[in-house]
């Protein structure tokens, strides 16, 4: 699914861009792929989006780091 249309960005790649490559903001965002620079009302969505993800990535490394 898009999460930003006028840059033809999906959740997935937002996702891997937080996972893969540390991508913790949307300024860091914006340098790896240029999503949320045109109109800009997808901001808070990817924002939220990637907060999730590294939360969820966080969970999932303090749980492989206890087993
Ligand atoms: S929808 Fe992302 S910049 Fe317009």
């Amino acid at each position: 699914m898009y999460v930003c249309i006028c840059r033809n960005v999906t959740e997935r790649q937002v996702r891997e861009a937080v996972v893969r490559h540390g991508v913790c903001n949307l300024r860091t965002l914006r340098k790896r792929m240029d999503a949320c620079s045109q109109c800009g009302k997808c901001a808070l969505e990817v924002k939220t989006l990637i907060q999730e993800t590294a939360a969820e990535n966080a969970m999932l490394e303090q749980q492989d780091m206890a087993a």
